[in-house]
């Protein structure tokens, strides 16, 4: 035996359920694992602007050369107008550095690999409940992590306690924030308490950095990027990870895009050969066919339209699906607080269950969520939502 030596490993939480749920034969299984969206067959789409670009694509018969360290150039600049705006002063300046990544896990494992060369003595601290895998990305880099307190299911945000935290720590200190769509609690700040974080920021002159994976599964591609907005206003340096798996549907693809908004444009040149860096030591060049299609749909007003379209009826399903549990919930358990499924934005929702009723779930009913409570709302459809809130009304 040569590896008998390493000691037993905890598995991701996320992948070990969903593999459980993979595993179920039970028909009338309802997968609410993994953030993934599902359509309303319970199947992850491929958008019709994908297909189309991919259509396009097969007829240029593009060869396959390396597209360079830092990703391909026309995917990285739609990602800056997508996300900063053409009319923003950091991108007009040029202080934006962009490198296309390996989805938006790779995003932040190159900006955590960044910000630990620039600032080694630099700690994270990162939201809880959050997306466990965030700790594991800064860890990997050599970043020490620290937990705040971001949402209790008998207190909901715990705003007050997050800010106090913020105003203790050291200068230098890297946080990191979901600007919309919050994994796991589906509960994001609004913009009151978001200028409160900025003033904190700026004044600790903490490192903000913002994981953004779910933009448009909010309230919209627009609306959900006010809060890049708001610190674009702030005028403070930041870094964005940034991802098309879910709103473009390309999971498989692994596209997605590190931001590093600096502070002055004759830093970028240096940003930029650190990253090369990053990304030469790990993977040498990332794949090309993502970004291939998210050029092509970008590069084109009526694909980016549809594309638009496409994202909107996402939302407007996950949001129907809410508006039923909701509806049933507050039907069957009067005395439980369904208003929970509709306030709560995106993919996500946190739902106050302990592990014997999320176990029931599973066991009598082939339901699977994670163990802390969340369901990805999209693995909900018109033929198990009303099976899922009965079942959960029963639990209740
Ligand atoms: C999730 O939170 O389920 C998704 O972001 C998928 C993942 O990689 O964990």
């Amino acid at each position: 035996m040569m590896y008998k030596q390493l000691p037993p490993i905890v598995q991701d939480p996320i992948f070990k359920i969903a593999d459980a749920c993979q595993k179920d034969t039970r028909e009338e299984k309802v997968n609410l694992a993994i953030g993934v969206y599902l359509d309303n067959d319970g199947k992850v789409p491929l958008p019709l602007s994908v297909q189309k670009a991919e259509a396009w694509l097969a007829e240029q018969h593009i060869p396959r050369a390396y597209i360079g360290m830092e990703g391909l150039p026309a995917f990285n600049q739609h990602v800056q107008k997508l996300y900063f705006g053409e009319q923003s002063p950091a991108y007009i300046d040029g202080r934006i550095a962009t490198v296309q990544t390996l989805g938006g896990t790779g995003a932040i494992s190159l900006g955590a690999g960044l910000l630990h060369k620039a600032f080694p003595e630099a700690q994270a601290w990162i939201g809880k409940p959050g997306w466990d895998n965030h700790f594991a990305l800064f860890e990997a880099m050599g970043i020490k992590t620290h937990a705040y307190d971001y949402y209790s299911h008998e207190k909901g945000l715990l705003f007050d306690e997050m800010v106090s935290l913020f105003k203790t720590l050291n200068k230098g200190s890297i946080v990191l924030l979901q600007p919309c769509c919050h994994n796991p609690t589906g509960c994001d700040l609004n913009t009151d308490q978001w200028s409160i974080v900025l003033d904190i920021i700026k004044d600790r002159q903490l490192i903000p950095f913002l994981d953004i994976a779910y933009l448009g599964f909010g309230e919209g591609l627009t609306q959900d990027r006010q809060v890049v907005q708001q610190f674009l206003n702030a005028n403070i340096p930041f870094l964005l990870a940034s991802s098309f798996s879910k709103n473009v549907g390309l999971y498989a693809e692994r596209i997605g895009a590190l931001s590093v908004v600096c502070p002055q444009a004759c830093e970028i040149d240096q940003v930029r050969s650190y990253l090369r860096v990053l990304v030469r030591s790990h993977y040498s060049t990332p794949p090309a066919h993502g970004a291939f299609i998210v050029n092509t749909i970008f590069s084109d007003t009526d694909l980016t339209t549809l594309w638009q379209n496409e994202v909107d009826q996402m939302r407007m399903r996950i949001q129907a699906m809410r508006t039923r549990t909701h509806e049933i919930l507050k039907e069957r358990v009067p005395n439980f607080n369904a208003d929970l499924l509709i306030t709560q934005k995106g993919m996500f929702s946190y739902l106050p269950l302990n592990s014997e009723q999320i176990n029931v779930l599973r066991e009598k009913y082939a339901i699977y969520m994670l163990e802390n409570g969340r369901i990805n709302v999209p693995g909900l459809n018109t033929h198990n939502v009303d099976y899922f809130a009965n079942a959960l009304a029963k639990v209740l």
